[in-house]
Parts: structure tokens; sequence; C-alpha cells
């Protein structure tokens, strides 16, 4: 009988539901399901002070120590890898899976299909998640972004609300629910239903046209863009504040003038360059775009006839 990895972390438990209703059409398969947790904890909901203290870490991807995991195979026919964006990288957790030495050689020679639970943000952290995989001599094979549909603003604010209280509701009663809908988290199953038939004729080479075309993945211009400049600020400031730590200075300060600096530049800046872009720059870069699009749908993936 095949064998599938399913395995991911989740704080709030969105990506857990996510993930058990992705592997629920698979039950025919024996499933190994596994949620990681880290030996130590982070704060849920977080406060406002800690909420920004672990992106040095997670940009420059220093694993945190992870609970033992226990694998129940020496190898799978197919791994579910599950994992959150944080600060635009794979969260703290998810990087200390990928490099996982135990991890590392059950995902060689294996395909791997990625499901990510984001915000709206994950061309980035994406991109590290493939050369992991690749590094460890995986085969991607799909990969399914679940996101929050509303406005990048609306989400930002709505995401804080949730993140801060623990709860997935409308802050004030007006902003729009955070996270991944529901509609989308119970119809997550669909996905999986496509993988059944893809396992039965161990044929993969259609799977990630297969999930754009069922609304899978969706990649936003204006994402595309902020994120294109985002990461490499992100790398600065990372740099920047270990830096000044060695030199012991009050890390505190310094991640306190980050938070500031990032809602400086999503609610000042970004606004104002997107109106900018949108206005000269996009209409002439109209095919550039649908093929940095077409890149990131398909990262690390060999088949593109979508
Ligand atoms: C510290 C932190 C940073 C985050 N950064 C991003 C990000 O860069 N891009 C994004 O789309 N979502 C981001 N999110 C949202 C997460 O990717 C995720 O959707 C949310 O935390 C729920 O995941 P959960 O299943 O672990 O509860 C961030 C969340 C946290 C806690």
């Amino acid at each position: 009988m095949k064998k599938i990895l399913c395995i991911n972390y989740s704080q709030s438990g969105q990506l857990h539901e996510i993930m058990d209703n992705v592997v629920s059409p698979l039950q025919e398969y024996e499933i190994d399901r596994i949620k990681i947790e880290p030996k130590e904890g982070f704060d849920f909901p977080w406060k406002t002070n800690n909420f920004y203290d672990p992106m040095p870490e997670t940009v420059l991807e220093e694993p945190n120590e992870l609970k033992p995991i226990e694998f129940k195979e020496e190898k799978y026919d197919l791994i579910l890898l599950g994992y959150q964006p944080w600060f635009l990288s794979p969260s703290m957790p998810a990087a200390a899976l990928l490099q996982n030495e135990e991890f590392k050689k059950r995902v060689n020679g294996t395909p791997v299909v990625t499901v990510i639970g984001a915000r709206n943000m994950w061309l980035n952290a994406q991109k590290s998640v493939v050369d992991h995989i690749k590094d460890a001599g995986g085969k991607m094979v799909g990969n399914i972004a679940f996101v929050d549909r509303a406005q990048n603003w609306l989400s930002a604010i709505s995401i804080v609300h949730w993140m801060m209280t623990g709860k997935k509701t409308r802050k004030w009663g007006i902003f729009p629910l955070p996270g991944v809908s529901q509609d989308d988290i119970e119809g997550s199953s669909k996905f999986g239903k496509l993988l059944s038939t893809c396992l039965k004729e161990d044929d993969f080479s259609d799977y990630q046209n297969q999930v754009i075309a069922n609304d899978g993945l969706r990649i936003k211009t204006t994402i595309l863009f902020i994120e294109g400049r985002a990461k490499k600020i992100f790398y600065i400031w990372a740099k920047g504040i270990k830096k000044k730590e060695e030199q012991g200075k009050n890390r505190k300060f310094w991640i306190r003038f980050f938070r500031f600096y990032l809602n400086f530049a999503l609610f000042g800046v970004a606004p104002i360059l997107l109106i900018v872009y949108s206005i000269l720059i996009r209409p002439l870069t109209q095919s550039s775009i649908a093929k940095k699009k077409r890149h990131f749908a398909f990262l690390g993936m060999t088949a593109q006839n979508a």
C-alpha cells in the first residue's frame, strides 16, 4: 500500500485543519499524520512586543529546536508538506523541519506537494522551501496556496486582530474575517481527490495544472511587486539587528524600530508606490509580469503547460 506523509506546524490550528481536509480523500492509503511542535512554543495569541521578535532569525532561517519527530516509515510515496510564511520566509518551525536530517532523508527521491496557509505573501518563502526540497533531492510536484482573499491592507489589519486576540473574528465587527476562509478550508479536500488519481496512475505531471484550474493558487500583480522588493529589505534589517545585538546593543529597541518601519512601509509608502507602478510601469511590463507569475506558479516543477 502506498504511504503518504502529511506534516506541518500550526499555531492557531488553521493549517492543521487545511492539511486534515486535503488528506481526507486519501484514506485508502497509509497516512502518517505528523503535527510538529517547537521545543519552546511561541505565544499564541501573540503580544505586540514579541510578535516582531522572531523576525531576524526567521528571515535568516536559523532553525529553532523541534520536539522529536517520530516518522512511521523510512520512505514515503508522497509527502504533503504544510507551512506558513513568517516575514516572507518559512516560519521558524517549518525552517527547522526543512533542515532536519531525518526529514531530508525522507524527502530524498520523493514527490512533494507543498500546502501553504498564508495571509497573502508566500512567494519568497516558497522559493526558499523549494530550494530546501531540491537540495534534499525531493521532487516538487505541486503547490497549493491558501490565502486570505480580502484586500491587502484590510487583511493586514484583521490578521493582527486575530494574532493578538487568538480570535478569528471580525475586528470591531466590521473588518473582513481574518485568515483563510472557512469555505476555502472546507473545499481543500478537492486537492486531495485530485492527488488520489495521480497516486493511482503514478503520474503527477499534470497535478499543478489541475491545482491552478481549481483555484488552488493565484498570484496578484500587486503582491508580486511588493514581494519582489521587500525580502531584500528584510534581509538588511535581519542582519543589521543581529549585528547590533552582537555589539551589545539593545535588541528590543531595534525590533521596535523595525516594527515602526514595517507599518510605515506597508501603510504609508507601499500604497503610493503601487499607484505609481500601476499607472506608469505595469501597463508596459505585462508580458514580464505574466512570465514571473508562471515562474512562481510552477516553482521547482518541470511541467509548465498551464
Ligand atoms: C510572526 C508572523 C509573521 C507572518 N508573516 C507572514 C508573511 O510574511 N506573509 C503571509 O502571507 N503571512 C504571514 N503570516 C501569517 C501566517 O502565514 C499564517 O497564515 C497565520 O499565522 C496562521 O497560521 P497558523 O496555521 O500557524 O495559525 C505571519 C504570521 C505570523 C505569526
